[in-house]
């Protein structure tokens, strides 16, 4: 399986301004976790990383301290999440048939969900993990007044990561292209094409660090299972 992760945002959210996936969590850098959970997962056999050139020295860096033995490759990213993995389709040996895309921000997912997308996607066009939400969730609008309170039992929390026949995937971004679609995730892209979509029961650990809270939890999470 091909594995591409996009790691070319920033850390505004974070309150910093160099890329979040740098930021060290329990002694080396998000980065790395992420990196390691893919190594560590069975069928992925090639990874590529977009990113943007000016963090490319410390990637390579992280990735020269890393026992890693799957082949690694540097992307240009782009000024979004979906022009990111728009360049990593491009950049996606020519044999490579299916892919998993999975954000570098999500450090926490394990080596058994990639697994376990694969494994979905011999049977599956598209998939993505995700997760039943817990709390009841609000349509807002502008002004905070609430608009309706969707029905609880069908939300689920998307996730990463998500996984696609590359062929199908690069007519939905180059269709989104065309159309001026902006969407957050690849799946919105399949969805807007009539494509089918299937979840992969997700985990609850795998969250996204995006505050610093975030990081705090992450860092418990990952000393909770050091002891284990
Ligand atoms: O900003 P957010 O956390 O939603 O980004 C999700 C993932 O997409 C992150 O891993 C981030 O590095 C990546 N990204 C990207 N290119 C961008 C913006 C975000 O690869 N232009």
């Amino acid at each position: 399986m091909y594995l591409l992760i996009p790691a070319a945002g920033s850390g505004k959210r974070m309150g910093h301004d160099r890329n979040k996936v740098l930021l060290p969590l329990l002694g080396q850098p998000i980065f790395a976790w992420t990196l390691l959970a893919a190594e560590a997962a069975t069928s992925i056999q090639w990874i590529g990383i977009m990113g943007q050139p000016i963090d490319f020295p410390d990637f390579q860096a992280c990735i020269d301290t890393l026992p890693l033995t799957k082949p690694v490759q540097l992307i240009i990213g782009g000024s979004t999440r979906q022009e990111s993995v728009y360049n990593g389709l491009q950049a996606l040996p020519p044999e490579a048939e299916q892919v998993l895309i999975h954000d570098c921000a999500r450090c926490l997912a394990t080596p058994d969900l990639f697994d376990r997308a694969t494994l979905a996607l011999q049977t599956q066009l598209g998939l993505i993990a995700a997760v039943t939400v817990k709390d009841t969730i609000k349509v807002v609008d502008g002004d905070l007044l609430v608009q309706n309170t969707p029905d609880r039992a069908n939300l689920w929390a998307a996730q990463t990561p998500q996984g696609f026949s590359v062929k199908q995937l690069k007519d939905c971004h180059e269709r989104g292209l065309t159309e001026g679609w902006e969407v957050t995730d690849d799946a919105a892209l399949f969805e807007r094409c009539g494509l089918p979509v299937h979840i992969l029961p997700g985990e609850e650990t795998n969250l996204k660090v995006t505050t610093p809270v975030d990081l705090a939890i992450a860092e418990f999470i990952l000393r909770q299972r050091q002891n284990q």
